[in-house]
Parts: structure tokens; sequence; C-alpha cells
């Protein structure tokens, strides 16, 4: 089994991928394999409403000259998907945005092609509208008919400049007990 997580920030290594990987060090600890892409420096556009993927149906975005195809790929070729970004102004950043917008129709075009595979959101912030963030995230997953598992709180962490995160124990303990959830419920969805 496999999860890919999506790092929608700014910046490599910052915050959000250091709290994504405690949820994905969980998941290898029960012998799901991981991988995390990260979005920083990488170009990644929003849709352009050209439907195309209603016409092609071949599951892939008509616009191939960015990285989402290759997203695509990886999200279909995954059990679960984690989608993590940090809070710009009191939202998702636009990369990741870019991601949900294409790869949500495209997978609406053919028939549901997210259909049964396990979401989770992750956030971060230095202080507000994370749950603004949190929800725009699970919008993708639900629409997508996607399972969501939970955890101790809602999946978020807090934190300003890079390695911040690392402060807020109770983000990482929540961070943990998603990642153990997440397993869980792959391993008897694949039962
Ligand atoms: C353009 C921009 C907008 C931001 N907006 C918010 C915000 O609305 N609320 C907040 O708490 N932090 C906001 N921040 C701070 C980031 O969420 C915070 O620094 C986070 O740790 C960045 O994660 P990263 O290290 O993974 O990039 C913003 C940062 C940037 C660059």
């Amino acid at each position: 089994m496999k999860v890919v997580a999506f790092n929608g920030s700014a910046r490599k290594d910052g915050n959000t991928a250091i709290i994504v990987n405690y949820v994905l060090r969980e998941l290898e600890k029960e012998g799901i394999e991981t991988e995390l892409v990260q979005f920083a420096g990488k170009k990644i556009h929003g849709c352009i409403a050209c439907r195309k993927c209603f016409e092609n149906k071949d599951r892939r975005c008509a616009v191939k000259n960015d990285i989402l195809n290759d997203c695509i790929e990886k999200m279909l070729d995954s059990d679960g998907l984690i989608l993590a970004s940090p809070t710009y102004f009191a939202d998702l950043t636009t990369e990741l945005k870019a991601l949900i917008d294409r790869a949500g129709y495209v997978a609406i075009a053919n028939d549901g092609m997210f259909k049964r595979k396990v979401g989770a959101a992750v956030v971060v912030a230095r202080r507000g509208g994370t749950i603004h963030t949190f929800d725009s995230i699970n919008h993708f997953f639900l629409i997508s008919q996607m399972i969501i598992p939970g955890s101790r709180y809602w999946n978020i962490a807090f934190g300003r400049e890079k390695g911040e995160v690392e402060k807020d124990e109770e983000g990482i303990q929540i961070m943990k007990v998603l990642g153990e959830n997440m397993a869980w419920l792959l391993k008897r969805i694949h039962a």
C-alpha cells in the first residue's frame, strides 16, 4: 500500500513538510510506503476550464506544460492521499488549489477516479484561518467520494519561522494519531 503526500507550501522543507513527515513516519511503521511531493519551486497552474477532460476521458489533464499530470499519476498509484498546506490568508495555497481544481475535475470527468481512496488534510499556520483551510481541502475529498480518517483534534499545527512547528507538541501528537488512524483504515479497506 502507498500514501502520497503533497505539500502546497512555497517554502521547501518548512513547517508543513516537517509536520506531514510525522504522519508519514507512522504510516511507514505500519509497512505503508510513502512519498512526499513538495510544490516549492515547481510549476503548477490553475484550471483553464477548457473541459477537454470531459471529451478525452483519459484520466489526464489536457494541459501538459506543468507537473499536474505527474501528480495525477502518483494519486492514481496510491491508496491514500495527504494534501498539506500552510495557511495563506485563511485558506490553502494557490498551488494546492490548482491541484485540487484540475485533478478534481479530471476525476469527475472519469467516473470518480479517486473513489474510496483514503484522504487526509494537514494544515499549518502562524495563528489564524486553519479551520477554513482544513475545510477547503476536505471538500475535495468528499466530492471525490473518498474516505476521511480523523485524529484526536483537527489536523492542525502552529509555527511561523521554518522549524517552529517542532515546538507544537499537541500538533505533533495529532499528526501521529492521524498516521495511526490512516494506517488502520487503509489496512481494513484492503484486508
Ligand atoms: C502569503 C502568506 C500568507 C499567510 N497567511 C497566513 C494566515 O492567514 N494565517 C496564519 O496564521 N498564517 C499565515 N501565514 C503564515 C504561514 O502559514 C506560516 O508561516 C507557516 O508556518 C508556513 O508554512 P511553511 O513553512 O510550510 O511554508 C502566511 C504566510 C504567507 C507567506
